[in-house]
Parts: structure tokens; C-alpha cells; sequence
């Protein structure tokens, strides 16, 4: 473990890489949830959520989660998280996966740390600099059987997506030599979601672009049996959304890719699915409207309590209806 100086296996921990989650998946037609926490109660949630609907289950840490709650602290927190678990009983699959590791030391630490997983995105980089450090972290990893997830194309922001579309889609034609020359277990592509709440600018009564399923059919075709990952994947559901503008928040204009989408998702190549923002808003939802309606209460247990209860109940739907990976623990 690092603060003793020392390294520690995911499977000391209780984790589980990603390979058999996947290799599952791409069979069942359905995708593992990839959840991020940054806190208590959103952990709690998620572990909650997926051991009442038997899904197996992605824990991600972002660079921003690790600086915000502290990397020692937040691996404590996977740990306590599959003790828990292990005490409701009737476990399920967990993993713990870096979410968009940016440099080679920052995949080492958390794979010494316990990780079972990691993304290396180099999706920013040339081509051929994504490929040397996605292959150098690989080198890393696999020895100690942790998985690694690349990234090709770059996910478009609301901007970007405007104004030049095509350059931001990953190019399938780069997919067989990217998979091949880095060793990845899995790999991110770019098909029109970008990460955030405000996903397409729509006019009134407009309904969202299609995302750009003819380029994930492509990537299949070329790579067939390889597991794909959809960031950017959270739904911007309507109701939270509702509710952030009607006690007090300023989110008009936000939207996300609707959840028929990603039920066609679920069922091709992509085996992993990423939701940051639903469970943000979630959780703002309930605290601004316990916030409005009791305005005397200052004990943070009424109001994390009720978003806690409330993001459990979230993520058991997008198990059942939208990823399909309910009951397939
Ligand atoms: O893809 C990004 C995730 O939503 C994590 O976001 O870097 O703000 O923690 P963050
Ligand atoms: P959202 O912002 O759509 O939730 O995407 C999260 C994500 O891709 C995390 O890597
Ligand atoms: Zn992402």
C-alpha cells in the first residue's frame, strides 16, 4: 500500500479486473454500470443500488475525485465499500477503476494502490503518443492483471460539437492497429455523447441527434468481440432537472442522451457504460429541495440521507431499464 511504502493487489482487496465482467456482458448482451463517487453517500448508493438488483458494477475515481477526498481516503472507502457489501451478503462483482488517468505515474499509483482497473486516456494526444503511453501503461498492468481501457477519438464538448463535428468521432479505421499495437482490454470510443449536463444544443420541441451508430457497427465489424466503453453516458433525466429549476437552480437547457439509445448500446460490443452527471443531479435535486422546503434544517444527514435514498432508487433503474445488467451478478 503506498502511505506504508508498500503495494497492494486488487485481489487482496476483494476487487475484480474487468475481463470476466466483460467477456460476460458481450455474451448477455447488456453493459456493466460505471459509477463515479466522490463521497460517503454516493458509494453507499451505488453499492446499495447493485447488490439489491444483482448487478455487477464499475466504482470509478477520476484525477478530481482522488484530489477532492484524497487518494488514501478514497481507497479506503473501495475497501469499507466491499466489506459492507460482504456483510449485507450476497455480494457482487466490484471493480475499482481509475476514471481518465492522464499520465503513466498516476495509473502506476493507483494500481499499486489496489485499483483492479484503469483508463489511460490519451485521446488528446497524436496518435502515436496515445499509442506509447496506453502500451506503457499496459506494460504496467498487466502483469499484475489489472485491465486498461484506451481511448481513440475525443469525446465532443457542447461547443466542439457545433462547430466541427466529423474530427471528433473516433476514426474506425484506426481501431484494429490502436487495439492490437496497445494491448488494451477495453476501448473508448467516440460516437456523439460528450461528458457533462448540457450534452446537445437543442431548440424547444427539437429532439436530440441519433448518436452515430454506424460508426460503433464499424468499430464491430473490425474488431468483433472487443468490448467498447460509452463515456459521457448520463441521461440528464428531465425530472431532477425539473426539480434543480424549481427550487432555486439555473439548468435550463440541459440534456443527455435518452435512454433508448443507450438500451441499443447495451446490447452491441459496448459492455461498459459511464455515468458521472445523472448521480450529480440526483443528489442536487433532493438537496435543494429539502434546502426550500425546510429551510430550518442544518443537519447534514437530512438532507444527504433523502439524495442518498433517492440516487439508490436511480441507479436500480438504469440496471434494469436501460443496461440490462440487473440480476446478471
Ligand atoms: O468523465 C469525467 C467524470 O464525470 C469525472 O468528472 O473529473 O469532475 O471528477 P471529474
Ligand atoms: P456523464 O457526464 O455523461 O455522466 O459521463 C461520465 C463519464 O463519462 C465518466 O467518465
Ligand atoms: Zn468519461
Amino acid at each position: 500500500m503506498t502511505t506504508s511504502g508498500k503495494t497492494v493487489s486488487f485481489k487482496e482487496l476483494g476487487f475484480s479486473n474487468t475481463r470476466d465482467m466483460f467477456a460476460k456482458a458481450m455474451k448477455g448482451g447488456y453493459a456493466v454500470p460505471a459509477y463515479n463517487f466522490n463521497n460517503m453517500e454516493q458509494l453507499q448508493a451505488i453499492i446499495t443500488a447493485c447488490v439489491q438488483s444483482r448487478s455487477p458494477v464499475i466504482l470509478q475515481v477520476s484525477k478530481g475525485a482522488r484530489e477532492y477526498a484524497n487518494a488514501t481516503l478514497l481507497r479506503y472507502m473501495g475497501l469499507g465499500a466491499i466489506q459492507m457489501m460482504n456483510e449485507m451478503g450476497n455480494p457482487v462483482p466490484v471493480a475499482l477503476h481509475l476514471d481518465h488517468g492522464d499520465s503513466f505515474d498516476l495509473a502506476q499509483s493507483c494500481i499499486d494502490s489496489g485499483f483492479s482497473s484503469v483508463m489511460i486516456d490519451g485521446s488528446a494526444l497524436p496518435y502515436e503518443q496515445n499509442i506509447e503511453l496506453t502500451r506503457k501503461v499496459g506494460e504496467y498492468a498487466h502483469p499484475r492483471d489489472v485491465t486498461v481501457e484506451g481511448e481513440l477519438g475525443v469525446l465532443a464538448g457542447i461547443e466542439e460539437h457545433v462547430s466541427s463535428e466529423k474530427s471528433h468521432y473516433t476514426d474506425p479505421r484506426d481501431v484494429e492497429d490502436f487495439v492490437k499495437r496497445t494491448g488494451v482490454d477495453s476501448l473508448a470510443i467516440s460516437i456523439g455523447t460528450s461528458h457533462g449536463a448540457f450534452k446537445f444544443k437543442i431548440k424547444p420541441g427539437e429532439s436530440v441527434p441519433p448518436l452515430r451508430f454506424d460508426i460503433l457497427e464499424e468499430v464491430e465489424r473490425r474488431i468483433p468481440g472487443f468490448p467498447i466503453v460509452l463515456h459521457g453516458a448520463s441521461s440528464v433525466l428531465t425530472p431532477y432537472i425539473e426539480m434543480i429549476n424549481k427550487y432555486g437552480g439555473k439548468m435550463e437547457g440541459a440534456v443527455g442522451v435518452p435512454e433508448e439509445q443507450l438500451r441499443r448500446a447495451a446490447k452491441s460490443a459496448v459492455c461498459k457504460i459511464n455515468i458521472d452527471s445523472d448521480g450529480r443531479l440526483v443528489m442536487t435535486a433532493i438537496i435543494r429541495k429539502v434546502f426550500a422546503e425546510k429551510p430550518g434544517e442544518f443537519d447534514p444527514r437530512k438532507y444527504l440521507g433523502p439524495a442518498r435514498e433517492e440516487l439508490v432508487k436511480m441507479y436500480i433503474s438504469k440496471n434494469e431499464a436501460v443496461l440490462g445488467s440487473a440480476g446478471k451478478a
